[in-house]
C-alpha cells in the first residue's frame, strides 16, 4: 500500500538526451531509397510491440502479423513460454500460415509438405535421402527470433544480437508496470491501409501543438496549454507526455466557451459527482474525481490505482515506443496506436487503432471507447479495410485528415523542411534516432557503436 504522501507526488522528468537539430527534409516521407535504409538498418534491428499473449493461451496457438516485407509468427509452446519465427519455409520460402489467429500442431508447409514443431524443428520432409546436400530434417528449421512478453504484448527483434526488451524499454517498464496492463481486454481492433509514410502518423502523434485545430473539442477534458504540460524524450529514443485531465482547458476561459462541457460532466456523472455542484469552480473537478477513484476504484475491481500517483489517476500519459507505437495511457484504458510499413511503397502503411481496457470479475458497466461505449464482456471482431471505406472513430478521422494531406505536401518543390516549436522536439528526437540506426548507432544511456 502506498502512502498518501507518495500518491501525492508530481510526474518525475525523464533525464533527458541531447539534440542534434538535424533537419528533416520533405523527401523522407516518400524515398525509396530512404525506406530501403531504414529497413535494413533500423526497422530488423527494433524490438516491435507484434502481438497479445491472451490470443494465444494453449500449446499451438499461433498468432501472424506483418511488418513491411516480413511476416513473423508467434506461438505458444508446450512448455507454455512463446517463440517467434519468420513465417518462411526453409525448402523454397513459401508462407507457412496466412491466418491472423488459428491452432496447430505443427507447422505443414503448404507447397511440399515439410512439418516443422512449434520449436521450429523441421521433422518431416518427404523423400529425405534424395537431397545431395544431406537429410534437411532437424537442419534447415525455421529461423527464430529473440521474442519477449511484457505488459500482456508479444514483443520481437529481427536482431539475434539485440539488447534486452527491457533494456530497450528504459523508463518505460517500470511506468507501464504499474498500470497491471497484461489483464487487460481489447474492446475495438480497426485496421486500415493508409496511403502515406508511417513517420507521418508517428509525427502527428509525438506532438500536442495540433490539438486546438484538429481536435477542438478536446479542450473540454484536457489542460492543452504546452505551459502545463510535460515532455519526455528517453536515452532510448522513447518518448511521453502528460497532460493533466478530466479538467477544461485554460483556453477555454480565453475562447470564452462554456467550461462545464457536456464530455466533462459525462466522466464526472461516471465516478458519481454531480457536475451542478461545480458551477463557479470547474478547474476543481480534476481533483474531485482523483478522490471519488480512489474511494470507489479498490470496490469495482480496480486493483492497480493503489500503484498509481493521484495525477496518474485522471491525468494522460502519451507515449511513443520507437519506432512505431503510440499510446495514450489512462488509469482505466490504453489506446493502441500503431503504424506498420508498406511492404515496397514509403508513401503508404498499415495503421491499427485498438483500444485495451480492465476488465474486473463482476464490473457491469461499459467501456467507454473513443467509438463509444462497448459492454466489459464483448467479442471483438478484428475489421480490417481500406482507408476511407469507413470511419476509424472521429477522433483519429480528424488526424488521418490532415497527415494524408501532408503526404501531398511533403512531395512539393516549395517545401524546405519542417520547422519545429520547442513543444514539437519529440518528432527531432524521433527523427534523430532513425538517423542513428542507419549511421550504426544504437541510442541508450550508454551508446555506442555497433
Ligand atoms: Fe515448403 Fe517446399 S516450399 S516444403
Amino acid at each position: 500500500m502506498h502512502s498518501k504522501d507518495w500518491q501525492s507526488q508530481p510526474p518525475e522528468k525523464w533525464p533527458e538526451p541531447e539534440l542534434k537539430g538535424h533537419s528533416i527534409p520533405g523527401d523522407r516521407y516518400s524515398s525509396k531509397e530512404f525506406f530501403e535504409k531504414e529497413w535494413e538498418e533500423m526497422w530488423t534491428k527494433v524490438w516491435l510491440l507484434l502481438g497479445r499473449a491472451d490470443e494465444i493461451p494453449e500449446p499451438g496457438d499461433y498468432q501472424m502479423e506483418e511488418v513491411g516485407p516480413e511476416s513473423i509468427i508467434m506461438v505458444r509452446q508446450q512448455d507454455g513460454g512463446i517463440k517467434a519465427f519468420f513465417n518462411v519455409c526453409q525448402h523454397r520460402a513459401a508462407r507457412l500460415v496466412f491466418n491472423e489467429v488459428d491452432s496447430v500442431e505443427a507447422f505443414i508447409c503448404p507447397y511440399h509438405g515439410w512439418r516443422f514443431e512449434l520449436d521450429g524443428e523441421l521433422t518431416y520432409a518427404r523423400d529425405a535421402e534424395d537431397f545431395p546436400e544431406g537429410d534437411p530434417c532437424g537442419k534447415m528449421n525455421l529461423v527464430e527470433i529473440p521474442c519477449d512478453t511484457f505488459a500482456g504484448f508479444i514483443w520481437v527483434n529481427m536482431d539475434p544480437d539485440c539488447v534486452s526488451l527491457q533494456e530497450y524499454l528504459g523508463p518505460v517498464w517500470d511506468d507501464w508496470s504499474k498500470y497491471e496492463i497484461d489483464s487487460w481486454k481489447r474492446y475495438l481492433a480497426m485496421t486500415a491501409n493508409v496511403p502515406c509514410n508511417w513517420k507521418i502518423v508517428l509525427d502527428n502523434f509525438n506532438e500536442s501543438y495540433h490539438l486546438p485545430t484538429v481536435h477542438p473539442e478536446a479542450d473540454a477534458v484536457v489542460e492543452e496549454s504546452y505551459k502545463d504540460t510535460q515532455f519526455d524524450m528517453s536515452a532510448e529514443g522513447h518518448n511521453r507526455m502528460w497532460q493533466q485531465a478530466f479538467k477544461p482547458s485554460k483556453r477555454r476561459l480565453k475562447n470564452g466557451k462554456d467550461l462545464m462541457d457536456p464530455a466533462l460532466a459525462m466522466r464526472m456523472e461516471g465516478w458519481g459527482l454531480n457536475p451542478d455542484d461545480f458551477a463557479g469552480r470547474e478547474f476543481e473537478s480534476r481533483e474531485a474525481v482523483q478522490e471519488q477513484m480512489r474511494k470507489l476504484g479498490p470496490d469495482m475491481g480496480y486493483t492497480h490505482f493503489d500503484n498509481l500517483k493521484d495525477h496518474q489517476l485522471t491525468d494522460v500519459y502519451h507515449y511513443t515506443i520507437f519506432p512505431n507505437f503510440a499510446v495514450s495511457v489512462w488509469a482505466d484504458s490504453f489506446h493502441f496506436l500503431r503504424a506498420r510499413p508498406h511492404p515496397t511503397d514509403p508513401t503508404k502503411c498499415v495503421f491499427d487503432n485498438w483500444y485495451y481496457a480492465p476488465a474486473p470479475e463482476g464490473l457491469e458497466t461499459d467501456v467507454l471507447t473513443i467509438n463509444g461505449p462497448v459492454a466489459r464482456d464483448a467479442e471483438i471482431e478484428h475489421d480490417v479495410f481500406e482507408y476511407g471505406e469507413k470511419s476509424l472513430s472521429p477522433l483519429i478521422d480528424q488526424d488521418m485528415g490532415v497527415t494524408l494531406g501532408q503526404q501531398l505536401g511533403l512531395r512539393s518543390r516549395a517545401f524546405k523542411g519542417v520547422y519545429l516549436s520547442h513543444q514539437e522536439w519529440r518528432i527531432r528526437r524521433y527523427h534523430e534516432v532513425i538517423d542513428e540506426y542507419i549511421d550504426g548507432i544504437r541510442p541508450g544511456p550508454n551508446q555506442n557503436s555497433k
